[in-house]
């Protein structure tokens, strides 16, 4: 069957091919093992699947098991500690201290005390509201406390929604985590190469904004300042006249652009809020959809009440490269990539000064 040089040569050279057999048997065993080990393992690539939606319509969130078991690591730093309940003894820290802040004079001097240390530690601004000191971050801080206290009271659907199952809220370090700039805030961007032909469309540049991608750099600014239309999906062919408002193709991907920054904002991909196969329809969209909803107008209302009526109190180095504008806050501000801030950690059972606008409640 062979030829014959060939049964001649294994005939002069007589080998024991069964120690080397053994040898590539044995690597080819541990090879398929490791292999089967690794598909089941799957280590540091291991998924957990949260399910979003009906069976079946492929919504679902899936995410690494290593990340979903590593803390935000702000968590550790966070600073609390329970109010001091006043008694008939307690002094007023406007009776107590020269120069105490106005908005502040009416708690006890031990809660005073209490909620600046802490305010101290959540912005890492050492003297903050240092009785006397009139500086920005004075004026600041002031317009601070209230938008906290609002953001509470107000907003409890958004940032506190079921206070039965425990209380979350807001408070300063929940933006700060210890700086005086919170991470993830944004300026508006203006259009580059406005003399060269063409029209830009604030696309195709690598911004933080745009989350390095092609899609339009303007998207928190058109959605999240400005009030414009995020609506670009329905089923009506896009020449039809009844649609009044018909989107463009720019719109849709500033649309997209923002859709990216949500995803990323809370470390979630499209299926956590929309049924992928209806975007225009919020009926087959997640609660967590209707969350983001009152997100936007929430954000809306925290730039354009809070931040930018305090432009003019900011040094120029606190402001935008480009419009001099006020630092703004978006999805990110609070929820620093992950679903929900600091994983639910209660921000406002142990600051009732903080938890609504009216006279503090200590039980
Ligand atoms: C929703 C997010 C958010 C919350 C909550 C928040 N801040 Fe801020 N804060 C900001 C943003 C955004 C800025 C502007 C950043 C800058 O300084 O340019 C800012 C700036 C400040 C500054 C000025 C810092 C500087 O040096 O420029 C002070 C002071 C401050 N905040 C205090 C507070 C205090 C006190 C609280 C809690 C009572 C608080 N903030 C809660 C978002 C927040
Ligand atoms: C955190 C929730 C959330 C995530 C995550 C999210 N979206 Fe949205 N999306 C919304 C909300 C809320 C709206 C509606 C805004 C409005 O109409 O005012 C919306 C609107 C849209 C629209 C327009 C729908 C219409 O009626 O025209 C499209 C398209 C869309 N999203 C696509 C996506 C894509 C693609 C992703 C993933 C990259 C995504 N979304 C991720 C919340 C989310
Ligand atoms: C001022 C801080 C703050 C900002 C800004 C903010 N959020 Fe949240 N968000 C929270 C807090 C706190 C919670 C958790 C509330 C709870 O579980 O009771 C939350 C929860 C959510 C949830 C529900 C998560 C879940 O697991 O059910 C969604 C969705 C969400 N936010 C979307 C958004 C979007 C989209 C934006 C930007 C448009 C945004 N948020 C901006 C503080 C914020």
């Amino acid at each position: 069957m062979f030829p014959k040089w060939y049964d001649k040569w294994n005939k002069d050279n007589p080998t024991n091919i069964l120690g080397p057999a053994i040898l590539v048997g044995a690597a080819g065993g541990a090879i398929f093992i490791g292999a089967a080990w690794w598909a089941v393992w799957q280590g540091p690539y291991d998924q957990e699947s949260m399910q979003t939606g009906p069976r079946g319509t492929g919504m679902h969130v899936a995410r690494f098991t290593s990340d979903l078991n590593t803390q935000d690591p702000s968590i550790a730093n966070f600073v609390t500690f329970p109010p001091v309940v006043p008694t008939e003894d307690s002094v007023r820290a406007g009776d107590a201290i020269e120069g105490v802040e106005p908005l502040l004079a009416d708690l006890t001097v031990e809660n005073y005390e209490r909620l600046i240390t802490a305010m101290r530690s959540w912005t890492g601004i050492e003297d903050l509201l240092e009785p006397g000191l009139e500086n920005y971050q004075t004026v600041v801080a002031r317009s601070m406390i209230q938008m906290t206290q609002e953001l509470n009271e107000f907003w409890e659907a958004k940032v506190n929604q079921n206070p039965a199952t425990g209380n979350v809220g807001v408070n300063c370090y929940t933006c700060h985590r210890g700086e005086p700039v919170p991470t993830h805030v944004w300026f508006k961007l203006g259009d580059v190469n406005m003399a060269a032909a063409g029209w830009s469309a604030n696309q195709n540049r690598a911004t933080v904004q745009s989350q390095f991608t092609a899609l339009p750099s303007d998207a928190l600014e058109k959605f999240l300042l400005e009030d414009n239309a995020i609506n670009v999906h329905d089923l009506e062919p896009r020449v039809s006249a009844a649609m009044r408002n018909p989107a463009t193709v720019q719109d849709t991907y500033r649309t997209y652009a923002l859709m990216n920054y949500f995803s990323n904002a809370l470390g979630v991909n499209c299926t956590f809020c929309h049924n992928t196969r209806a975007f225009y329809d919020p009926a087959q969209n997640t609660p967590q959809w209707t969350i983001a909803n009152l997100g936007i107008i929430m954000v809306q209302e925290i730039n354009n009440d809070w931040l930018v009526p305090l432009t003019d109190e900011f040094p120029a180095d606190r402001l935008g490269p480009v419009f001099g504008d006020v630092a703004k806050v978006a999805c990110a501000t609070c929820h620093k990539g992950y679903q929900q801030p600091m994983h639910r950690l209660d921000m406002i059972s142990d600051w009732p000064e903080l938890a609504g606008t009216g006279e503090p409640v200590y039980e």
